[in-house]
Formats: C-alpha cells, sequence, structure tokens
C-alpha cells in the first residue's frame, strides 16, 4: 500500500526516486519547478531529447547526484485548450506505471491545481489516483512476482497551501484505489478459480469486512422468482447461477434518500455456449464479469465514504458454456417480469441475465436511478473504439449526470441513442422479443433490449464496457488487462446525488 504524503512547496528539494512534472505543449520549460537551477538543466534536457510537450509524451532524466532526486520525469500534458482531468490521469497513470519499471521505493508528483484550472483536492485526487492506478500490477501467479515492487510512499508538492488540507482527499483517494484494484484483481483472475459461487464468497467476505449487506439468492430461489434469463444461461455450466445482492444504507435516516441500484453483468467465462465463440482471443472472456466486479467495488467503498446515499448492487452470476444441457438457438425463455425471448445466438447472454436483475430491481427495489454496467457487445467496441463505454437510456437528465461524473473521473464515456425503429431488428415472430437483431447497430439494439425490462418511470442508464473494461492490448495510455473501468466514474455520480 502506498503511503501518500502531502508536502509544502515543489518538491525541489525531495529526496525520491522519481519526482514527476508536467508541460503543456509550447512551453520551454516544465513550469511546475520552482528551483531555478533544477529548472534550467532540467529544460536543457528537454530541448535535447526534442520534447515539445505533447501529450502522453514524456522524458524520464536521470539527475547523476547533482540534485535532491535521483530522477525526474517530465509529462508532456498537450495543449493547454485540451486539456481535460482525463489528460492529467492519463499521464500520471503513466508515471506510476513507470515508477514500478524502475522500481522506485519513493516516487513524488508536483501539482500545479492552478495552471490545470482544478480546485487543490480535485487535482491531488486525479494526479494520485491516476499514478497508483498505473502503478497496479497482477502478479498472483508469476512465479518470478516481485515483492514489494510497488511504491512505498507517493509525495504530493501542494505549493503554498496548507498541506493538511489534503488528507481528507488522499484517504478518499486510498479507498478508491483499494476497491479498483479488488476489480481489477478479480477480472485478472483465470476463470476456472473465479467462478460464480466463488464471486459470492469474495464479495460476502468482503461485504462483512467494509459492513455491506450480502445476501445470495442461490438456484432454488431463483427457480421460485422465476428468472429463466439467469437459470437459461447457466444451464450449459458446471456451476449454478447465483444472483449477489448487496446493500448499503447510510447511517442517518433525517430525509428522503436517494436510492441507486446497480447492476453488473457477471458472466465468469463466455464462450458463447452453443453459438460458440471463435478460439482465437476467447480468453479474454474471463473478462466477462467486469461489470458485476466494478459494482462489487464500488459498494465496499461507500460506507468509508459516508456516502449519504442508498445503494444496491446486483451481481449477476452465471457461466456461459456449450453442453448437452445447455439452451439452443430457437430455444424459448421466459424472464422474472413474465415476457418471452426466442433465443437467436446463445452469445447474445448478457442481456438475458441483465433482463431478470432489471425487471427484479424495478419490481423489488423502486430505484430512483438504475444503472447496468455490462461488457455487453463486440459491437460498442466498433462503435466507439476501445477506449470509451457506450452509454444509454431512458432519461436525458441521468444519461448527463453519468456523462458529466465520467469527465470529471477521467473515464471516455458516450452517449449512443436508442432510435426506437431499430426496435424492428429484435422483433420475433414466436416470442415477445428475440436476443439478438442484425449486425449494425449492436450496441443500440442492446441496448434496446434492456429498455424492455424496465419499468417506464425508472430513470436508467445502461453502460456497455466492453471495450474499456479490458484491454487486450496495451496503448500509451493503458497498460494491458484489466482496469476497473465505471468505478471512480460511479462513484462520483453517487456522491453528487446525496
Ligand atoms: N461478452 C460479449 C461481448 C464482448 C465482446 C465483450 C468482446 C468484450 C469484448 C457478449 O456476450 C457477446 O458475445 N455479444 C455478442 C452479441 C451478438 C451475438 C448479438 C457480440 O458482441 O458479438
Ligand atoms: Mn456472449
Ligand atoms: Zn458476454
Amino acid at each position: 500500500m502506498t503511503l501518500l504524503t502531502p508536502i509544502r512547496g515543489d518538491l525541489s528539494d525531495q529526496k525520491a526516486d522519481l519526482i514527476l512534472h508536467f508541460q503543456y505543449e509550447g512551453e520551454a520549460a516544465p513550469t511546475t519547478v520552482a528551483d531555478a537551477k533544477l529548472r534550467t538543466t532540467v529544460s536543457k534536457v528537454l530541448k535535447l531529447d526534442g520534447f515539445e510537450g505533447k501529450a502522453d509524451s514524456a522524458v524520464l532524466w536521470h539527475a547523476n547526484g547533482d540534485h535532491p532526486a535521483s530522477r525526474y520525469l517530465v509529462m508532456g500534458l498537450g495543449k493547454k485548450d485540451e486539456f481535460s482531468p482525463e489528460v492529467l490521469h492519463r499521464a500520471c497513470a503513466v508515471a506510476g506505471s513507470r515508477a514500478v519499471g524502475i522500481k522506485a521505493r519513493r516516487a513524488g508528483i508536483a501539482l500545479a491545481p492552478g495552471r490545470w484550472r482544478l480546485g487543490p483536492s480535485e487535482a491531488a485526487r486525479i494526479a494520485a489516483g491516476g499514478f497508483l492506478h498505473g502503478s497496479y500490477r497482477f502478479d498472483k501467479y508469476l512465479s518470478s512476482a516481485q515483492e514489494g515492487a510497488q511504491p512505498q510512499e507517493l509525495f504530493l508538492g501542494v505549493g503554498r497551501m496548507d498541506p493538511r488540507k489534503l488528507q481528507t482527499v488522499l484517504q478518499e483517494v486510498k479507498t478508491v484505489d483499494t476497491v479498483v484494484r479488488l476489480a481489477r484483481d478479480l477480472v485478472s483472475e483465470h476463470p476456472g478459480y473465479l467462478h460464480p459461487m466463488k464471486m459470492a464468497e469474495i464479495a460476502r467476505a468482503e461485504a462483512k469486512k467494509a459492513r455491506v449487506k450480502c445476501r445470495l439468492i442461490r438456484e432454488a430461489e431463483l427457480k421460485r422468482l422465476g428468472m429463466g434469463g439467469m437459470l437459461g444461461v447457466a444451464r450449459g455450466s458446471e456451476h449454478p447461477a447465483v444472483l449477489i445482492h448487496l446493500h448499503y444504507a447510510p447511517r442517518s435516516h433525517s430525509r428522503k434518500k436517494q436510492r441507486v441500484v446497480l447492476v453488473g453483468k457477471g458472466v465468469t467465462f463466455d464462450t458463447g455456449g452453443i453459438s460458440l465463440k471463435q478460439a482465437d482471443g476467447m480468453e479474454a472472456m474471463k473478462a466477462d464479469m467486469s461489470g458485476a466486479a466494478a459494482v462489487l467495488a464500488i459498494l465496499l467503498a461507500l460506507p468509508a465514504l459516508k456516502v449519504p446515499v442508498e445503494v444496491h448492487g446486483l451481481l449477476l452470476m452465471v457461466e456461459n458454456m456449450p453442453d448437452g444441457r445447455a439452451i439452443r438457438p430457437g430455444d424459448i425463455l421466459r424472464i422474472y417480469n413474465g415476457k418471452t425471448v426466442e433465443i437467436k445466438s446463445t452469445d447474445a447472454e448478457g442481456r438475458l441475465i441483465l433482463a431478470d436483475g432489471l425487471s427484479w430491481a424495478c419490481k423489488t427495489l423502486r430505484p430512483d436511478a438504475l444503472i447496468d454496467l455490462a461488457t455487453l457487445t463486440g459491437a460498442c467496441m466498433v462503435a466507439l473504439g476501445p477506449g470509451c463505454t457506450g452509454v444509454m437510456g431512458n432519461d436525458e437528465r441521468l444519461v448527463k449526470r453519468v456523462l458529466d461524473a465520467a469527465a470529471e473521473a477521467g473515464e471516455r464515456m458516450w452517449q449512443l441513442p436508442l432510435f426506437p425503429e431499430y426496435r424492428e431488428h429484435i422483433r420475433s415472430d414466436v416470442a415477445d422479443v428475440k436476443n439478438s437483431g442484425i449486425r449494425y447497430g449492436g450496441a443500440i439494439t442492446a441496448g434496446l433490449f434492456l429498455r424492455e425490462f424496465v419499468d417506464p418511470g425508472v430513470p436508467w442508464v445502461h453502460l456497455d464496457i466492453a471495450g474499456p473494461a479490458y484491454f487486450e492490448n496495451s496503448y500509451t495510455y493503458a497498460p494491458k488487462g484489466a482496469t476497473g473501468h465505471g468505478v471512480r466514474t460511479l462513484l462520483g455520480l453517487i456522491r453528487s446525488l446525496g
């Protein structure tokens, strides 16, 4: 666990293995360096390296004993008027990753809230949060895993302000980082280990520690309730389906609280079922429970953040396998709310379990806001690329709030329309709806399918996180693997409702 220590000044006289500074495109020197001598030397080095301050560019300089810190890393922030929290988050995440790469024990970030047009707490939240995000590694199964590869301490240079003013926000950064790490660990876990009941055991243990209520709805009860989607998808697997219901209620009961319900797709492995996926790349389908992992992470953070909003989390856990007992294309399932679904593809399984989860949430929890997170469609990645979540919903105000929260958290989300005429694509001749349409607009028809299972009047937003939940390749700005995408956005959103 990296210690976060705010200190006065710009870190010019701080001993460390790595100190981070920033520069906008077009500037001659990193303006976060106040010390004149250091600034002159660093700008010479930057010039020699042809550094221009472009976004996602960086120069690492070894100070060779001439300065208090052994290395300085200058990150480009790109054009000043294109700056956003996401740019800063990314720069600091890259720095966090570099810090692990060079085994830096003590690192520092010189904060410049004024230059970023952010409040001091916001600047600290994004910068420290980004650094910790980038320093994450999943090395549980590596025989060569290095004890203590994580930085021990991160200093935050706060300029002239009183460092104690950042204590609260830095505590929050740690809380959020801890739960995001848990989500990333769960997504990274191999699917032979993390089956639905394993997830339930972990959720129950973690919920107990965090003082969040946890109830398991097992197969027998799913049958009594009529959750045909959950049971149908799980039929080909030797692991039974389980619905994990988490509940956080704030301590004070002074006034009417908002009630938020989060629903997460928890397919621990998606082979496609009888509509089997191609073998190439199938291993990435261990990440098909990223939505559920994010919902668990969010619920676990709420008590520590003392959020004054009631939140329920529904984790819909199943495994999608081909088998003699598995559902087939042509089968008809009945969802919790009584609607029937013709199976066109057993690989469109996420929407079947979400249909049960969403309709059960509407009926029993009466949410003021209902939000689902799901690695739902490859089509969403085709539409928006790998780094962006598709946002759809039946309530423009809630959609807007989610998009605003995403921008503040530095996570990329973009709205897609729910064109009513595309409903035709999922019309069935034998059931109320079918579970897949034509290839074109696949993210949208998936959203329209889900809408069939949300009671009118319940504000609902669907987040298709198929792209950003898990990176099969690394990008300049994102390491390979699980990201915990959605956790920071939704924690921000929920806090803004309180
Ligand atoms: N889990 C997949 C979607 C997915 C694909 C997530 C790639 C992350 C990366 C989902 O269950 C699925 O298979 N969707 C199908 C839907 C189709 C059959 C209508 C898809 O996108 O191909
Ligand atoms: Mn699938
Ligand atoms: Zn899936």
